[in-house]
């Protein structure tokens, strides 16, 4: 079922992407995990998807992105792909699939676009990881760089927590950034580093798409985890993210009302359930005895 007041848009493309950068104008993107969740994003007009790793934070329920494997990826972004059709899809190489070697990156990349349809991947890492990013990028795929809190390495980082607060680490991201674009990345994720780092590195930037997670205001476009936005994601709310409903609260509201009417016997009521003509019932009798 599609919203007739919405009219169908074309395929997001690069060319779409990089024409919004000249124009100056912000793209949108978010993370997606599920088909239903796809089709709304698809329908909201949301440009830029993430079938992020974090879904196994916020899906499978584990403690960190590190358990994650490719199946898990792959099964996630085929349900995104269908429910988003003209989205631009980003697969997130998960911990292991691109770190071992640059082959190893290359043949994972390719199962996203091949298997997924997507239209892009995204591996964390600055300097160390720009060699994948050129292998994959020469195996003609697309390729999006992340920096500053890389959940990947969050034992590495100390936490979840701000990345590039002193001149010497900030000078490192900006490097890493300058890295990661001369490799062919021809979008890089900024997560949690201060806006002033992620003005310089947008300034900087030549003809690479600067994207910001809790990093202010000036980068090319913003990312937001969806399950942070409406309060899905029970363990912790990043301060970063703002909450644009509450959809938890109506969930868990709407499951404690269901709860209730079934054991007050208010639930089902006759639209609820199914019936058969007294013939046909009358002979179902006489067929049972
Ligand atoms: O997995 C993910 O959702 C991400 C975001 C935290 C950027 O990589």
């Amino acid at each position: 079922m599609t919203d007739p007041q919405i009219p169908p848009r074309k395929k997001i493309t690069l060319p779409y992407l990089f024409k919004k950068l000249a124009d100056g104008e912000p793209i949108t993107w978010l993370t997606c995990y599920d088909y239903p969740t796809a089709y709304l994003q698809e329908q909201a007009g949301i440009e830029m998807i993430l079938v992020g790793d974090s879904l196994g934070m916020t899906m499978l329920g584990y403690d960190s992105t590190l358990p994650v494997t490719m199946e898990d990826m792959i099964r996630h972004t085929q349900a995104v792909r269908r429910g988003a059709p003209t989205a631009f899809v980003i697969g997130d190489m998960p911990y292991m699939s691109y770190q071992p070697s640059i082959e190893t990156a290359i043949r994972n990349a390719g199962r996203f676009m091949a298997e997924c349809g997507c239209d892009a991947i995204k591996l964390e890492g600055g300097a160390a990881m720009a060699d994948r990013i050129r292998g994959i990028v020469d195996a003609g795929i697309p390729a999006i760089g992340h920096l500053g809190l890389t959940p990947q390495s969050v034992s590495a980082l100390g936490g979840f927590r701000v990345q590039g607060k002193s001149a010497v680490l900030a000078k490192k991201i900006v490097d890493d950034a300058k890295s990661l674009e001369k490799a062919g990345a021809f979008a890089i994720l900024l997560e949690m580093v201060p806006d002033r780092v992620c003005k310089l590195i947008t300034e900087r930037a030549e003809g690479c798409i600067i994207m910001s997670l809790g990093s202010g205001p000036h980068a090319h476009g913003q990312l937001l985890i969806y399950h942070d936005m409406f309060g899905l994601y029970p363990k912790f709310k990043p301060k970063m993210a703002k909450v644009y409903g509450n959809a938890g609260e109506v969930i868990l509201n709407g499951l404690k009302n269901y709860q209730n009417e079934v054991i007050a016997k208010q639930f089902p009521q006759p639209e609820n359930w199914f019936g058969m003509t007294d013939e046909e019932y009358n002979e179902l009798e006489k067929l049972v005895g």
